[in-house]
């Protein structure tokens, strides 16, 4: 194979398993031999540290990011068909969890910067049925909870961030997932901070509502087989939270590779953006993004007539990069309230024009801690070509 044609994968999770084969083998090793697979010390050893790292009093591991954000809003005492405000261009997780929890949830539509929740599209959606927010961190950067906050503190708001995407990322000093009422992350293996399968976590200063989160991951158990409600099986397996106690240590230095790579992409793409072939993703100040994805966006050229062609630019520059075997992703290709899941919502196309504009436009280049420098000066180079072609 020639170098020329290396295939670049956009996320790379057995890469970052070979770099910490060892240790990860070794804590494997200890779980199996101690034979206690769910719950026990692993995961309250986990739970501490992950606490530690977020600068919160608790963190109560889980099976699954969807579920950290279902017990986290049945935590925060979510009324039966309260509303829910939160950003259509998101994973389905979010609502999934909203509609799982009972409650109802209402899109506002984001900004064109940062990809989050626009705070004044927030407000104008609000209503005496408004009973959380659930802003997300989208791609790593932090929403801008400094305008949401005194939405939610006039009117009691819960506020239960999804930072499934933003282990590690900050907005005036404070970690993603202390930001709020709650906090919630998935350990999905290409995350940030990935298991070797699933998991996830709710970070509180709120010592009732980690209680009743560890009660609801557990049947709703509040001691052996005393059930003080109905809860759910949704317990972190011990394997996984001994993988995960591994990968922690290296998080804050693979977050900075991720950084040195973004750095490196936003150096050599600039000057394809200042001639309007693309937007660069930015970061606001006084946010610390976790990159987890490098989204950027492809316009169509107004010359072109707004896309009238049989492709978009940016699904021409991902077909060209494809071939040169780069690969890409759209992270969403489709937003929520235009899915068939939701079409009970009646949200016809230009309801949320700024998310829907940001699913044709976006396209996530390779990222992850293990990309190597070199890889990403191919993917830029490739970027350009295709740029200057499509
Ligand atoms: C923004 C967002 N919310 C929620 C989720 C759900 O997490 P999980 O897949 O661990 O259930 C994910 C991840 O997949 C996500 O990216």
């Amino acid at each position: 194979m020639t170098g020329e044609m290396e295939r670049i994968a956009a996320l790379d999770p057995a890469a970052e398993y070979a770099s910490a084969r060892a240790a990860i083998d070794a804590a494997v090793g200890r779980v199996l031999a101690s034979g206690r697979y769910v719950g026990g010390p692993e995961v309250e050893g986990f739970e501490a540290e992950f606490a530690a790292f977020c600068g919160v009093a608790h963190a109560v591991a889980v099976s699954t990011g969807t579920d950290a954000l279902r017990f986290a809003l049945l935590a925060a005492d979510l009324k039966a068909g309260a509303e829910v405000v939160t950003s259509p261009f998101t994973f389905i997780g979010t609502t999934e969890a909203i509609h799982q929890a009972g409650g109802r949830a209402v899109f506002a539509d984001i900004v064109e910067d940062t990809f989050a929740m626009d705070p004044a599209c927030v407000r104008s959606v609000l209503t005496p049925r408004t009973g959380a927010l659930m802003p997300v961190h989208l791609y790593g950067h932090p929403a801008d909870m400094t305008a949401l906050d005194p939405l939610a503190r006039d009117r009691r708001l819960a506020v239960v961030e999804d930072a499934c995407q933003a282990h590690g990322a900050s907005l005036g000093g404070k970690l993603t997932g202390g930001m709020g009422t709650a906090g919630c992350f998935s350990f999905y293996p290409t995350k940030n901070l990935g298991a070797c399968g699933e998991g996830g976590m709710v970070t509180t200063d709120d010592p009732r509502i980690a209680a009743r989160v560890r009660r609801l991951r557990d049947h709703g158990q509040s001691e052996k087989y005393l059930h003080a409600e109905e809860g759910y099986n949704g317990r972190l397996d011990a394997i996984q939270a001994a993988i995960l106690r591994v990968k922690l240590r290296h998080l804050p230095a693979w977050n900075e590779r991720r950084r040195a790579l973004a750095a490196l992409y936003a150096d050599r793409l600039s000057r394809f953006e200042q001639r309007g072939l693309l937007r660069l993703p930015i970061e606001r100040p006084g946010a610390r993004h976790a990159w987890h994805l490098y989204a950027v966006r492809i316009p169509e050229l107004p010359a072109r007539g707004g896309g009238s062609g049989p492709m978009s630019r940016r699904d021409a520059v991902r077909e060209r990069l494809a071939t040169q075997g780069i690969e890409t992703g759209i992270h969403y290709p489709i937003p929520l309230h235009r899915q068939p899941a939701y079409e009970g919502m009646r949200l016809g196309a230009g309801s949320f024009p700024e998310a829907e504009r940001a699913a044709r436009e976006v396209l996530t280049l390779p990222m992850h801690a293990h990309l190597e420098e070199r890889q990403a000066e191919r993917v830029a180079q490739a970027l350009g070509v295709a740029l200057e072609a499509a």
